[in-house]
């Protein structure tokens, strides 16, 4: 199958969360199952290309007040895997991705409409795919494009679209007007289309258009049929739910293994722990920590600051937190509310609370292998990744059982030693430090405390099942199918 696909950020060119991870790992483990895949991104000021090369230097983009000309520019093969770039520096060469702690930049619309189009023109020149595999809000519209402007079009008249939600809490909400000015018909402008409570919604446009959608874990393919998970979208989720599935994220474990970690100062596997502790007193160092007590565990946080992420449980409860006989080491950046929270706490309580406010893969991976327990107590998270890291590090994770963080951590049981770590349900202060109080009663026992780490390091959340499932999503809608009736119908409501 020829397969594309179209997102706003990949590891290695530009990475703000897990979306990244995900666009840098699933294409090639498609490409390892024999598949031609090809992946279009924005050219960010970010985007490092060794021997770009231009190959569309013109791509006449229209919207109502001028025409645009982006170029497309051939970013070479990796792994296997065929990377374009859209080249339009005015929206694209800028210090962030999609804005500043202060807010969204105010022509995200645009920007990200101007590069749907340009992903469409691109693929009809350079390759026309047997499927479109969009990512979140910001490709929403090459699905409602397809149903549209392009209906008509031979080239894409038997490409299907997949699109899978990262994150349903990111839909794209513009004000009506949007819609004229991206040279978009207005009867999008529907309660069975775009409309959403009087705005134009990209997300819900691609809901209601793609041909299959998809979800980062079961347990949220679910939850996001609920008006507590829904953000509004529960209803339109309802009405597609036979042609919603949940595959949950992998691990590129090339990149996120102990044994081989070449940004840690010392490796180790399930069978040779004695690294681990390296990484802990390197860890205690880079951050800082003054003579620290070795034997006390250290809990890691690495986290976009985001409501999602639950770190109003910790302001609820961080005097008794800072009681415990723990040190947190904690990295993020984001939201200046939760930037202010993590200093204050690191000012209230120095030793306890330590605090780096950065984006900053090296300490990442520190975290990840220095630290004994790794905390995600979010409010949703629709699969989550740090968590399955973190097992893999034998960094135990402490979280909250809602989405990927459910479907992918194992409550431990002392009495029969099965488990990987420790959940909660209710989202509340006290449930939190319950389940932090009983990973610490875990901690004293070493013998058990080391089978628990164990536990987790033998679990494999490798990419290959979870492609082999999108595959099986892909040829259900590629598969030829008898009689005229096979036509691929346009109109855009059909589910
Ligand atoms: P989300 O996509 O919601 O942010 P995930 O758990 O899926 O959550 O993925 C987060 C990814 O981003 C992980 O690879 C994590 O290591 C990385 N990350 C998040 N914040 C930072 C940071 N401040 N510095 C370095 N890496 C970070
Ligand atoms: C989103 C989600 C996260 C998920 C990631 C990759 O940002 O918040 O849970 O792991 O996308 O799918």
């Amino acid at each position: 199958m020829n397969i594309v696909f179209a997102a706003s950020e990949c590891v290695p060119f530009a990475k703000t969360g897990g979306l990244a991870d995900v666009v840098g790992a699933l294409p090639k483990a498609l490409a390892e199952l024999g598949h031609n895949v090809t992946v279009y991104l924005p050219k960010y000021k970010q985007t490092k290309l060794k021997d770009a090369r231009v190959v569309l230097p013109s791509v006449t983009i229209p919207f109502d007040d001028q025409y645009r000309f982006c170029s497309v520019v051939d970013g070479g093969k990796l792994s296997g895997v065929q990377f374009y770039f859209i080249d339009y520096p005015a929206f694209f060469d800028r210090e962030a991705l999609y804005g500043t702690p202060a807010g969204d930049y105010p022509d995200n619309a645009e920007r990200f409409a101007l590069y749907s189009r340009a992903v469409v023109e691109a693929a009809k020149i350079l390759g026309a795919p047997d499927i479109f595999h969009c990512h979140d809000w910001q490709s929403a519209l090459i699905p409602v494009l397809l149903r549209t402007s392009y209906a008509d079009d031979p080239v894409y008249r038997s490409t299907a679209t997949v699109f899978t939600i990262h994150n349903i809490g990111y839909q794209g909400i513009f004000p009506p007007d949007i819609l004229p000015l991206l040279m978009l018909p207005w009867d999008l402008f529907a309660i069975d289309k775009m409309e959403f409570w009087g705005k134009v919604n990209f997300l819900k446009g691609a809901l209601m258009s793609s041909d299959h959608i998809t979800t980062v874990s079961r347990r949220y393919a679910q939850e996001i049929q609920t008006p507590e998970f829904g953000f509004g979208l529960e209803g339109v989720l309802r009405g597609r739910s036979g042609n919603l599935t949940g595959i949950l994220n992998g691990v590129d474990y090339n990149e996120w293994s102990p044994e081989k970690d070449k940004l840690t100062v010392c490796q180790y596997y399930p069978d040779k722990l004695e690294g681990k502790m390296g990484c802990k007193y390197d860890l205690l160092r880079q951050f800082a920590v003054e003579s620290p007590d070795v034997n006390l565990p250290v809990i890691g946080i690495v986290s976009r600051f985001a409501a999602q992420k639950g770190f109003d449980l910790i302001a609820e409860i961080a005097g008794p937190l800072a009681r415990l006989p723990v040190i947190f080491t904690i990295l993020g950046s984001g939201d200046h509310e939760y930037q202010e929270l993590f200093l204050k706490l690191a000012r209230q309580f120095p030793g306890k609370f330590a605090v780096k406010i950065a984006y900053d893969n090296v300490l990442a991976h520190k975290i990840e292998a220095g630290a004994d327990m790794f905390l995600m107590p979010s409010h949703y998270e629709p699969s989550g990744l740090n968590q399955m890291y973190s097992l893999r590090y034998g960094t135990v994770p402490i979280v909250r059982a809602t989405g990927g963080l459910d479907d992918t951590v194992e409550q431990w049981d002392p009495e029969t030693g099965k488990g990987t770590g420790f959940k909660f349900t209710s989202y509340t202060g006290p449930a939190l430090m319950n389940a932090v109080q009983q990973a610490l009663d875990a901690f004293d026992n070493k013998p058990k405390w080391k089978q628990l780490m164990v536990n987790g390091m033998r679990k494999d959340f490798s990419w290959g099942a979870s492609a082999k499932d999108y595959v099986k999503v892909f040829e259900r809608l590629v598969a030829p199918k008898p009689g005229p009736s096979s036509e691929k119908v346009v109109e855009f409501s059909r589910a």
